[in-house]
């Protein structure tokens, strides 16, 4: 693994604990929120630059069902995090002296819109990608042999993670925030801090577990149908 490959990766994590961060809006206010933004949309604008190839190889790409979802959900994600980006600039308190009247509490909303369906949309991005982060994760460990328990273990955690995610959703009212529907339930952080993290990271757990599960489901499903004509021509012959 090149260690620039590894630098990308760990940049990746780092615009994704940036987006967390800027979903804890109300715990260290908008000045905080505001650099930590313009950090994500760096690194992101960095992150792009890296993936510059993937665009270029879009018209040869191959039309199997995770290309075509990958494709969808990229393009989901570009349009999710511009509208995250000129909300961001519309209602900047930083920048308000110029752009304070494009601002309102419509373009608040539209924001916090975005950036929840951000969230999702970059976790289901993470799951698609789940099987190269795993080996990556494997390598670094100095993983080599695959261990019947310590795979079954993983499982079991990752089963936890995802019925957490269901309550977190739950608790956070994702749900209502994704269908921009106006809600007063946002997180108390005098109470934890830390309890709205674990919360966040348990959501983005739930839409990797159920995309890896859903892309695993097709593959294992086109293996199948595979081995069953290998099989009727077996026997035909
Ligand atoms: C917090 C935000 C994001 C995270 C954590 C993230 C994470 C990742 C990871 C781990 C990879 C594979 C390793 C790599 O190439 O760096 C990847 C690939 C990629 N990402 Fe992102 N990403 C984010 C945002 C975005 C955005 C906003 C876009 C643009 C729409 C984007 C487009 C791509 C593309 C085109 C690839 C290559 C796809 C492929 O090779 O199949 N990503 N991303």
């Amino acid at each position: 693994m090149s260690p620039v490959f590894l630098s990308r990766l760990i940049f990746d994590f780092m615009a994704a604990g940036l987006l967390l961060f800027g979903l804890s809006y109300w715990w260290l206010g908008n000045i905080a929120h505001e650099l930590a933004g313009c950090a994500m949309f760096l690194l992101v604008i960095a992150h792009n630059i890296f993936n510059r190839r993937w665009y270029g190889a879009i018209p040869k790409a191959r039309r199997e069902a995770r290309g075509r979802l990958n494709m969808a959900v990229t393009v989901l994600l570009l349009a999710a995090m511009l509208v995250l980006l000129v909300t961001s600039v519309l209602i900047s308190q930083a920048l308000s002296g110029i752009m304070s009247a494009y601002g309102g509490f419509t373009a608040r909303q539209i924001h916090a819109l975005a950036a929840y369906w951000v969230l999702v949309i970059v976790s289901i991005h993470l799951g698609l990608r789940w099987p190269m982060i795993m080996g990556v994760a494997r390598k670094l460990i100095g993983i080599a042999q695959p261990n019947i328990l310590r795979t079954r273990a993983l499982r079991v955690i990752a089963v936890l993670v995802a019925v957490h995610g269901v309550w977190s959703s739950f608790v956070l009212a994702v749900g209502t925030k994704l269908s921009m529907r106006t809600t007063l339930d946002w997180w108390n952080f005098e109470e934890s801090v830390a309890g709205f993290f674990v919360h966040c990271v348990a959501v983005a757990g739930l839409y990797m577990f159920l995309t890896y599960h859903a892309m695993t489901w097709i593959h294992d499903g086109k293996r199948k149908n595979i081995d069953n004509s290998a099989h009727r021509v077996q026997s035909n012959g």
